[in-house]
């Protein structure tokens, strides 16, 4: 049952041919918008996941676009707009890790993260501000991550890249405002995805042990959130940044 009624929004979602950005893509499309999204290496995954929506009465459009690249992430957001007419929202999902305690964290796996993570999500932001405030309406959604806000051993890179999402979503949220666009950060705390999987089982239990809800996250339970964020009922919410960690960061 979709608990959101998006029919006839535009909707861009970064990183949706797998994880949370799958769950992301899927969720929006049921609940009636048009998504565009982007694969950054398995077109087979893309097409399935557009054929699958397709059946279900939905509409997503994958391109394949690396969103460290500012000309790609230009030209995709150019193309929605030629296409659709209009962005309604934007979910910067997209993002990578390179984890390593800094004795041994290479320049360039500091620098891989902080471009994808944080300058790829400045580059949508800015593809996408243009449309937007022509509009006069518009929601931004960045995927943060409870370590940015709390620090973790081993990725000092991608806490780095998160806790930047938070400066930029909260300035852009200043800057924003008299344009009736809001930007917010949902800030997830454990999800079983690809990126976890890499995590052993010891790890993955401990973890588990550690959060109030005694449980990871399914990637549904952060769309719903992203969803709620695009919706009309966040009207009223701007700058903020959201645990959605079944309490591990309170
Ligand atoms: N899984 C978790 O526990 C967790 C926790 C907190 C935050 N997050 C964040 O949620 C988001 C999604 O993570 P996930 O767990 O689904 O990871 P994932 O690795 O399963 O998916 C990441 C997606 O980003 C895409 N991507 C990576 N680099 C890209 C690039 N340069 N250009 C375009 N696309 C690119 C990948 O193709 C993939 O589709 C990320 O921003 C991640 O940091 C995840």
């Amino acid at each position: 049952m979709a608990a959101f009624d998006h029919t006839g929004k535009v909707f861009v979602v970064t990183g949706g041919s797998r994880g949370i950005g799958e769950s992301i893509v899927r969720t929006l499309a049921a609940e009636g918008a048009t998504v565009y999204s982007t694969y950054n290496a398995n077109a087979e995954r893309a097409q399935a996941i557009t054929a699958d929506v397709a059946e279900r009465g939905g509409t997503v459009h994958y391109q394949s676009v690396d969103v460290a690249n500012e000309d790609a992430v230009k030209a995709f957001v150019d193309h929605v707009v030629q296409q659709a007419g209009r962005i309604d929202g934007l979910v910067n999902n997209a993002g990578i890790t390179r984890d390593g305690l800094i004795m041994r964290m290479s320049s360039k796996d500091w620098n891989d993260v902080l471009q994808t993570n944080l300058t790829g999500v400045f580059y949508a932001c800015r593809a996408v501000a243009r449309p937007m405030m022509s509009q006069r309406t518009g929601r931004i959604v960045n995927i943060g991550s409870i370590v940015g806000l709390g620090g973790n051993a081993g990725q000092v890179n991608y806490s780095s890249a998160k806790a930047g999402l938070v400066g930029l979503t909260r300035s852009l949220a200043r800057e924003l405002a008299s344009r009736n666009i809001l930007v917010n950060c949902i800030a997830p705390g454990y999800v079983e995805t690809d990126m976890t999987d890499k995590l052993t089982e010891d790890q993955k239990k401990a973890f588990s042990d550690s959060i109030p809800l005694k449980r990871s996250a399914t990637a549904e339970e952060i769309a719903s959130v992203v969803s709620f964020f695009l919706s009309d009922r966040s009207s009223y919410i701007t700058g903020q940044v959201l645990n959605v960690d079944g309490g591990l960061a309170m």
